[in-house]
């Protein structure tokens, strides 16, 4: 039997799969069983930030595992590898922010700042936006999108409430002296990579602070130079300071690792025991986190990432011109990008039409397919990228 029949028959499937079993990767590109090699412009739901199988990422691996995976009493003592990876991420963090705490997922992250922003208010009423994404734990999906996730997991978690993303008069109308925290990605990224007006977030913070509420910013899609920033949030200026702020994905660039860090004023209320988790803070997890960070910093991957982006999106302008049958808009910051077309059917049939020439897309929700190709991708691999995605588009068309 083989791969793909091992899975069907004995995995849980709770997504359908795309009938492809990756066997390797190298930066841009993967191959599989077969031997057909594909571009990844998903980088693994955007986690494999510096591309497949890098050196840095596998040398950190190698070195930290011969030293020590999982230490003693693994929250009680301390670990050379989380002290190196604290002193080097807490240098990034945006405002006030200063601790950090480590997780294992990007939901688990926002999990526990969800916990923690009802224990420290006292409060529990949690705003979230529709369509957004804050991961499949039982309190994440309860804020995450709109009630319709939670509507099979009945009763949801009490007291939460969606408002339309970027609209500032419906989340004025909610947010009020019973608000634990809002919580809110800097752009939506699996509700199709909505980018909100420029002051949105700015303006959310400054109602939180008037109802002594949290902000709880989601950088796990956005955050790792993604954007061309460090963090989104940079790109709404200095003065923004969150409560909360939560990682994940490309923290460690495949291996799997988040973290939440917190303002001064938080961290004081929390207590020990309040969160914990046998692996949080892993010395094999905080060494390659380590050396990922490092690497962004010292290659000034933002600064690339912008670059990229731009020529990115010129080529999508070009593609939306050519085929304005199929595509709606494109819209994208730094290498976060997206085309919406007109309907849902056209992303089944587009994601299936780059499958079969050979580049690998994420299909989202609001009619979208991302592109989130890895930070280091080069100018070649974004032109085959565009010639790739023209190819299927005409074929889509063809095919109408
Ligand atoms: C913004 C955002 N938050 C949270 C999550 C959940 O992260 P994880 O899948 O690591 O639990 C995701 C995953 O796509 C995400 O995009």
């Amino acid at each position: 039997m083989n791969t793909i029949d091992i899975e069907d028959r004995l995995g849980i499937t709770f997504c359908k799969r795309q009938p492809i079993a990756i066997e390797r990767g190298e930066g841009s590109y993967v191959w599989d069983e077969a031997g057909n090699k594909y571009l990844d412009f998903t980088s693994g739901w955007g986690v494999t930030c510096l591309g497949h199988s890098h050196p840095v990422i596998t040398e950190a691996i190698c070195q930290q595992a011969r030293k020590i995976i999982q230490n003693p009493n693994s929250g009680f003592t301390y670990s050379s590898s989380r002290a190196k990876l604290l002193s080097i991420l807490s240098k990034l963090l945006p405002g006030k922010l200063e601790k950090l705490y480590f997780a294992n997922s990007g939901a688990e992250a926002n999990d526990a700042a969800i916990k923690l922003a009802r224990k420290i208010t006292g409060k529990t009423k949690i705003v979230s936006t529709l369509g957004s994404f804050h991961g499949r734990t039982f309190n994440t999906l309860s804020v995450s999108g709109g009630r319709e996730n939670t509507e099979k997991y009945l009763p949801a978690l009490l007291g939460n409430c969606f408002v339309p993303f970027s609209d500032k008069q419906a989340i004025r109308a909610v947010i009020d002296a019973d608000t634990a925290a809002v919580i809110l990605e800097p752009i939506q990224g699996e509700g199709g990579v909505r980018i909100p007006d420029s002051d949105y977030i700015n303006y959310v913070a400054k109602l939180c602070k008037e109802n002594a509420a949290l902000l709880i910013v989601d950088e796990i899609q956005t955050g790792f130079c993604r954007t061309g920033k460090f963090f989104a949030i940079e790109h709404s200026g200095q003065d923004i300071e969150p409560d909360i702020l939560t990682m994940g994905k490309g923290i460690a660039g495949g291996f799997p690792f988040a973290a939440f860090a917190v303002s001064p004023q938080v961290d004081a209320q929390i207590k020990q025991g309040d969160h914990g988790g046998t692996y949080c803070g892993n010395p094999l997890g905080c060494a390659v986190a380590t050396a990922v960070i490092d690497y962004l910093e010292q290659q000034d991957v933002a600064g690339k990432v912008t670059a990229a982006g731009d020529l990115l999106m010129g080529n999508l302008q070009l593609l939306c011109k050519k085929y304005p049958q199929l595509v709606k808009s494109i819209r994208g910051q730094g290498l976060l990008c997206a085309l919406e077309l007109h309907n849902d059917e056209m992303v089944g049939e587009l994601t299936q039409s780059c499958l079969e020439h050979t580049l690998l897309v994420t299909p989202t929700r609001n009619r979208v397919i991302r592109l989130i190709p890895s930070l280091l991708v080069s100018d070649l691999e974004l032109q085959e990228g565009v010639e790739l995605l023209d190819s299927a588009l005409a074929s889509v068309v063809r095919n109408q």
